[in-house]
């Protein structure tokens, strides 16, 4: 640790850059100063323990991935990255704090399944991570456990409209927990899918012999997505609590959040790397024909599902960035190997485990954006780290270069160049890549962690037991 410089960088944030050097002293960012400035007479060069040259370069505050799955037990296996190579692959792709879900599965106690959370991710993580509770069985007594949320520093919980019998909240479910929820302060995330509809859905498709991974994406249709969003937002409106849609894919789905924005409710928007690049003809087959039996698609499996890209949602995705009707980019990382894992839904596409896994790839895939013009650098900062840090209480220590910010700091280069592939560029525990063959304009070169180097120069400084758990305040971006 000690004191270090970042230096001839141009140091951009939510709302502009500049040419900047960063002063790094122990874990925290002391000053944002000019170009070559001296402090008290001093060469900052020479008196600092580290210089990071970043002349040509980005320098971003670190990546907030505000929605991951280490560990989750889920589809009758476990998603295969642990906290410590999910965070280490994190930290390869300038990620340098994560939130993951802490599981109450339907019959546990809300402290049990939170405290198996801790016990898991605790020594091991490689960047700082924070929790979201999952509430798989709203009742009496998970009910009450929310209420001891805030002093734990989570303060926002996941419900499911999807996935009956497994984490899956009705409607008078979910209004008893919205309601708590507005009086608690606590940022209701929802997984907005009709889940009994699809459930019905996927069991005609499958009685019919339609049996492969494109169907998954045939039974999530985004009727069932813009449905459980707009049903979604009128029970938060009735209850006062904000909501946070997880995971947003179907352009209608999109369209209802923009509504309910219009008129000036506490309503927000996440969407993920992969709802913005791949889609259901390209990833799992373009037909529809139920012979077309690739199990390939399998790696794309997860839900809410890659949507058709002629139906434009993609387009839709990008646009809704651009308006702010989605406010943040995360990766939803879950991730699961074909072999042992996907295949268990060989011949039924209901039972291949949902989820890709995109960790190390968050600020890389983002900034082709940037490069596409789709967005500004400004607004890819935004997305992926300032955002995130201010909607869910972190913002101040997190999300921004400044002085008393924790010393977070991405060096990008954007002349650089990534190849995603497997061999080439993978420290995610998995036998694939959701995205082999992606070429990538851009760089992440140096990632610091609290005035830790966790990468240059191409390799790995970190360690697992580096991350610390982050106690999360209230949300600080209600209007
Ligand atoms: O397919 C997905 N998204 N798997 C992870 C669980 C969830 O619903 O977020
Ligand atoms: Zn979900
Ligand atoms: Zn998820
Ligand atoms: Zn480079």
């Amino acid at each position: 640790m000690g004191t270090l410089l970042v230096r001839g960088g141009t140091v951009v944030s939510a709302s502009g850059r500049t040419e900047a050097d960063v002063l790094v002293d122990g874990e925290r960012i002391v000053a944002v100063l000019q170009p070559g400035s001296t402090l008290l007479g001093h060469d900052l060069a020479s008196s600092v323990d580290t210089v990071v040259d970043a002349t040509g370069k980005y320098v971003i505050p670190g990546g907030i991935d505000a929605h991951t799955h280490m560990e989750l037990p889920f589809g009758g296996t476990n998603a295969s990255d642990t906290f410590e190579t999910g965070t280490t692959a994190a930290a390869w792709g300038g990620t340098t704090s994560i939130i993951d879900f802490a599981v109450q599965k339907t019959g546990e106690a809300v402290e049990t399944g939170l405290a198996a959370w801790h016990e898991k991710a605790g020594g091991n993580c490689a960047v700082d991570y924070g929790f979201h509770q999952i509430i798989g069985g709203v009742d009496e007594q998970s009910l009450k456990a929310m209420e001891t949320l805030v002093d734990e520093g989570i303060t926002s919980y996941k419900l499911f409209m999807a996935y009956p019998g497994v984490f899956y909240s009705d409607d008078a479910q979910i209004l008893k927990a919205m309601q708590k929820a507005a009086d608690l302060g606590l940022m209701t995330m929802m997984h907005a899918e009709n889940g009994p509809a699809i459930d019905v859905l996927a069991e005609q498709l499958y009685n019919q012999g339609k049996t492969t991974p494109y169907f998954h994406g045939i039974a999530r249709a985004w009727q069932l997505e813009e449905e459980a969003t707009h049903r979604a937002i009128m029970l938060a409106d009735l209850t006062g609590a904000p909501l946070y849609v997880v995971h947003v894919s179907a352009k209608q789905a999109v369209e209802q959040l923009a509504a309910a924005r219009d008129r000036g409710k506490n309503v927000f928007g996440e969407t993920c790397p992969q709802y913005l690049y791949l889609s259901l003809e390209e990833q799992l087959g373009a037909t529809g024909d139920p012979t077309w039996g690739d199990f390939e698609g399998a790696k794309w499996v997860c839900s809410t599902p890659l949507r058709s890209r002629a139906e434009g949602h993609q387009d839709a995705m990008w646009q809704g960035l651009r308006t702010n009707d989605l406010q943040m980019v995360s990766t939803d990382h879950c991730p699961f190997c074909m072999k042992d894992q996907k295949e268990l839904g060989r011949g039924d596409f209901r039972a291949i485990p949902n989820g890709i896994g995109s960790i190390e790839h968050r600020m890389d895939l983002l900034y082709q954006g940037v490069v596409t013009g789709e967005i500004t650098l400004e607004r890819w900062v935004e997305l992926t780290s300032t955002t995130p840090a201010r909607m869910f209480g972190l913002y101040g220590t997190k999300g921004v270069i400044a002085p008393g910010a924790d010393a977070d700091i991405v060096v990008y280069d954007p002349a650089g160049h990534t190849s995603i592939g497997l061999e080439k560029t993978h420290h995610m525990n998995m036998d694939h890549s959701a995205w082999e063959g992606f070429e990538i304009d851009g760089h992440v070169d140096v990632v610091i962690s609290r005035g830790d180097v966790l990468v240059s120069d191409g390799a790995f400084h970190g360690r697992a037991g580096h991350g610390r758990f982050l106690k999360r305040g209230l949300t600080q971006y209600l209007t």
